[in-house]
């Protein structure tokens, strides 16, 4: 049996990521090019800006991913890319850098489903780990709980109704006037805070939705903001940072605990960047402990966007026989 060696790109939202994977789990580079700083000043990602930026980076970026993994285009075997859901303008950089590479060197491709990838950092991270499982998928864009029975076979249990869980974190960091990305911002306050200081709420919706809903917490925040202003009370910044922190930690945990408790699973896996949350991997830690769940979640760069996590989709997609043409188009919208 030959190795596959797989090139793995990511251009969905503000990261430049190229990967090279041997046989999908092994890493040999990992390339992250972060836009973080081209964005701040605008406090969010601006979606023609990073499409520039895509461009500007994606050759250099793949060169430093080949140098780094130690291999030359002729040894790559197979190429993956993501192809949703995110940016239109940043999906098609990827998207294109990686059809030319599979018409050149007439490799086989595989699209990648982001939101996937986000859950296959725990098997790069985890060389044992194996479906079925739980996974919290929790980013800027996703709120997601899903039942992986199985490679390529998933079942979503709940999901946001209005503003992701990362989103929610990055618009109430922005009302503190924490900048961007708020989440790591709020980690680092509430750890200082105290996180009973206001009792936010806590959305739970209807009797055995696994849905989650973050918006009515993110208003809570903004009115005790501006009712504090309003008083000309000081803001005790680090005390909303861990209340608020608390309220979504403890929806996520919960939700993830009683799902993985109904459907008879012992296993929880944590995916996406909100994964990186100190507060979110104590709660679930101890609460899963309680309930003889086992509980994994990814390293911090495997957290956030990159190319690794795509590759090893592309690569069970491949060896399951699936394949993707050169008219692969981008699709924003894509869903689990
Ligand atoms: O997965 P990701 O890199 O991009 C998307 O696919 O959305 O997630 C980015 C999100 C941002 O909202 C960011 O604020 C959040 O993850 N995040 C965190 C932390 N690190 C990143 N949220 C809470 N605590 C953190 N430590
Ligand atoms: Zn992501």
């Amino acid at each position: 049996q030959e190795d596959i060696i797989t090139l793995a790109i990511e251009s969905s939202c503000d990261e430049t990521s190229v990967s090279v994977l041997k046989n999908g789990r092994e890493v040999l580079s990992n390339i992250i090019n972060s836009q973080i700083e081209q964005h701040k000043k605008f406090g969010g990602v601006v979606p023609e800006v990073a499409s520039r930026k895509h461009i500007e980076n994606i050759n250099e970026v793949i060169d430093e991913a080949l140098a780094e993994g130690k291999v030359s285009f002729e040894d790559i075997t197979h190429v993956g890319v993501t192809y949703g859901p995110g940016l239109v303008g940043a999906l098609l950089v990827g998207l294109s850098a990686a059809k030319a590479i599979a018409y050149a060197r007439d490799l086989p491709l595989n699209g990648v489903n982001h939101i996937e990838g986000h859950i296959y950092a725990n098997f790069i991270e985890h060389k044992e780990l194996e479906p079925p499982f739980i996974c919290l998928i929790v980013s800027g864009g996703h709120s997601h709980l899903v039942h992986m029975k199985d490679y390529g076979d998933y079942e979503v249990l709940g999901k946001t109704r209005d503003d992701a869980a990362g989103e929610a974190f990055d618009k109430v960091a922005r009302a503190l006037g924490l900048g961007y990305p708020g989440g790591p911002q709020i980690d680092r306050l509430a750890k200082e805070g105290n996180k009973d200081a206001i009792p936010f709420p806590k959305a739970y919706l209807e009797e055995g939705s696994y849905d989650f809903s973050f918006s009515g917490l993110k208003s809570a925040v903004l009115n005790y903001l501006n009712s504090q202003k309003m008083k000309g009370s000081e803001i005790p910044v680090a005390d909303v940072a861990a209340s608020f922190q608390k309220s979504v930690v403890e929806i996520l945990t919960e939700k993830a605990v009683q799902c993985a408790l109904d459907k008879g699973l012992d296993r929880i896996v944590l995916a996406g960047g909100v994964a990186a949350n100190s507060g979110l991997r104590e709660v679930m830690e101890r609460e899963c402990k309680k309930n003889q769940i086992d509980f994994k979640f990814p390293s911090l760069t495997l957290c956030t966007d990159n190319a690794a996590m795509i590759g090893c989709v592309a690569y069970y997609d491949y060896i399951r026989g699936i394949r993707s043409g050169l008219d692969l188009n981008a699709f924003p919208s894509l869903k689990i």
